[in-house]
């Protein structure tokens, strides 16, 4: 298999060759127009391949904008990613663990060996006094205990709240408290670019104050950590006496998993709520099809567990189809930029989704890193998190895959719990900067203002009809106002997506970017409400405005526009991006802070962040004649022309 060639090139599209045809799981280009008629027997169909202790009574229900799937199903997540592979597969590596160099040695865990671990953390979690619907924090950095947590919490119906290792305390704590967590699941610390990074303190000042009864802490590291008397505990010290057997607590379909937050148009990021039934055949259906996982693969998916992608794509979906998956602990370019490809050599890793943000990086490394490794293993490519340009697809295609893997662009969002829009390897076409067609059974169009359907070519908005996904979301934790406002208030019973897109002849689609005030900072999803809210926070800032500008490598960054209450004064750059970094984390620091004396306003006093963004690429700013303060727009021109 190693080497062989899986994409052939036709009329400037990729299509699959006829081995990959053969091999993959689905290559009748019919499941489309069958599954769009008829949406509701294609999930039953791959929702019979899980399994399901009690059979669902009704498949589909709807009442706008609440919506659920395989209702009076009872099932078990975990059951789903353990148990049920343990006769077939059990000696079979579920989880491959590469450590950051050169702090400790690979890992493996079987499926029977992962199976185990979680039933003890069951019973760890139980023990701790964790009930069914309970929320548990997770604050882990990328080591197996947080697939571990993960699926300890569903074998027993609590939910999970994943939060980034990177963000900070502010942003953990708002977490635990929304969220109203009983439990918090750390580490000491961990290790990014050989330094190592403390996670037990700020967990301990996010905890403050807050519903969290027991933190259990992961020795990453082994530093001396405070550790509270009572409220906090050694995993380790945990499992020593953990019983190895703990029965899967039987779930409704519609019970919730997991909540995740992300970042919405306001301040403060909203906790996504995803129920169990639908999400896990989501995401069992979309891996098996669109990476086309099968016994001898080993799936790598880059993305850290905190955002949705580790989620459905380094937990989830490889073990609910039983496949290996790999994880990597460091960071891309540490101890240099050869360590992803290395990886890929060592275990022979098969599939490799990644975001354009790293692709883009290593197109600018150089290519030295990568000829000195042998990537023939490969056979799929995926992307994710935001447009990807034909200059960064051609090189990942030439350079990782050699010319002979097919890349799958993946559309999809925190909110949608599994991927919805991307090309099939088994079927095609793969074209540069296209997503492709919408998942079979799934009901992705692009409408113009006024809800109609566009013409080829015409670009509108982005936009789902019912029957939903069943991956969907199916709330906002603790705001139903805001699930109804953002996702369903643009069109009535269709949900919107936030996204502009435009479909070619062939009804492939191609995303243009975010129509909301939302950034894609390095594939992160970042409000610039967040952002302001938190550079307000600076007792010398008056107001300020933040917009995304485009960026080579990271997509988008941040750029701040700052009025002072007084005058400027040295070292305030610095203390702004401190307070962003301390409120939310590295990622939203602003590349760029203009001292100015005003920004562009309605006469109503909304800030036109439209016009920034424009000036900031050095667009024509269109008619300005409205605003309340035209002469602003000269005067920031000015203040950009001169950093540039
Ligand atoms: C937003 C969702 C769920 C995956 C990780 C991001 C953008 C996502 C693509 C793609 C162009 C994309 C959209 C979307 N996006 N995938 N293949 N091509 N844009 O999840 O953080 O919830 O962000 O990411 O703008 O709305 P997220």
């Amino acid at each position: 298999m190693v080497g062989e060639v899986w994409v052939k090139r036709e009329d400037g599209k990729f299509w699959p060759s006829e081995e990959m045809k053969k091999k993959a799981n689905i290559s009748d280009e019919s499941i489309y127009e069958k599954s769009y008629e008829d949406p509701i027997s294609f999930w039953e169909k791959m929702a019979g391949e899980l399994h399901w202790f009690e059979k669902w009574s009704k498949p589909y229900e709807e009442n706008m904008p609440y919506f659920k799937w395989f209702i009076g199903g009872k099932i078990n997540m975990s059951y789903n990613c353990l148990d049920r592979h343990l006769d077939e597969r059990g000696d079979k590596p579920a989880i491959i663990w590469e450590p950051e160099p050169p702090h400790g040695e690979t890992r493996v865990l079987t499926y029977r060996e992962l199976y185990k671990e979680v039933n003890k953390f069951a019973n760890v979690l139980k023990s701790l006094g964790v009930k069914k619907g309970d929320r548990v924090g997770i604050y882990l950095p990328m080591i197996p205990e947080v697939q571990i947590a993960m699926l300890a919490c569903a074998r027993i119906g609590a939910v999970h709240t994943v939060v980034f290792s990177a963000f900070s305390s502010e942003s953990l704590k708002h977490r635990l408290v929304d969220s109203n967590a009983k439990v918090l699941i750390t580490a000491d610390g961990y290790y990014r670019r050989g330094k190592v990074e403390d996670l037990k303190s700020k967990a301990d000042k996010a905890v403050e104050g807050t519903e969290v009864e027991h933190v259990v802490v992961v020795r990453r590291i082994g530093s001396d950590v405070n550790m509270v008397e009572g409220r906090d505990h050694f995993w380790d010290e945990l499992m020593e006496n953990a019983e190895d057997f703990c029965e899967p607590e039987v779930m409704e379909s519609e019970d919730p998993l997991f909540i995740l937050y992300t970042s919405g148009t306001t301040g403060k990021p909203k906790g996504i709520i995803h129920e169990t039934g639908g999400y896990a055949t989501q995401a069992y259906t979309t891996t098996k099809f669109i990476f086309d996982v099968h016994d001898d693969d080993i799936f790598w998916c880059t993305a850290d567990i905190g955002w949705v992608t580790g989620h459905t794509y380094a937990c989830y979906g490889p073990l609910l189809n039983g496949a290996t998956l790999l994880t990597y602990e460091g960071a891309p370019d540490y101890p240099d930029p050869g360590v992803w490809w290395s990886i890929i050599e060592k275990h022979k890793v098969t599939i490799f989704y990644t975001a354009p943000t790293a692709i883009r990086m290593f197109e600018r490394l150089g290519e030295e890193w990568i000829d000195k490794y042998d990537l023939s293993s490969l056979r799929i490519l995926g992307s994710v998190g935001e447009p990807i340009g034909e200059e960064a697809w051609m090189w990942f295609f030439e350079k990782i895959g050699g010319g002979r893997c097919p890349i799958v662009d993946t559309w999809w969002q925190t909110e949608t719990g599994g991927i919805l829009i991307s090309s099939l390897p088994g079927i095609g076409p793969f074209i540069p900067t296209f997503a492709g067609r919408p998942f079979p059974g799934v009901r992705m169009t692009i409408l113009n203002e006024n809800g109609e359907e566009t013409k080829p070519n015409e670009e509108g908005y982005l936009v789902q009809k019912s029957p939903f996904a069943p991956g969907m979301l199916r709330g906002v934790f603790g705001n139903p106002e805001k699930y109804k406002e953002e996702y369903w208030s643009k069109f009535e019973g269709i949900y919107y997506t936030s996204d502009g897109a435009y479909k070619d002849e062939d009804g492939n689609i191609r995303i243009i970017g975010r129509l909301d005030d939302v950034m894609k900072v390095a594939g992160h999803r970042l409000s610039t409400a967040e952002v302001e809210d938190a550079i307000t926070k600076h007792p010398d800032v008056a107001e300020c405005a933040v917009v995304p500008r485009p960026d080579k490598i990271k997509g988008e960054v941040p750029v701040a526009f700052v009025i002072l209450k007084g005058d400027y004064r040295e070292g305030l750059e610095n203390e702004i991006k401190d307070i962003v970094r301390k409120e939310i984390g590295p990622t939203a620091t602003p590349a760029e802070i203009y001292f100015v004396d005003d920004v562009p306003k309605t006469r109503s006093g909304k800030i036109m962040r439209r016009i920034l963004k424009k000036l900031l690429r050095g667009e024509d700013v269109g008619d300005i004649t409205t605003l309340k303060n035209p002469e602003s727009v000269a005067a920031i021109k000015e203040k950009i022309s001169k950093t540039e």
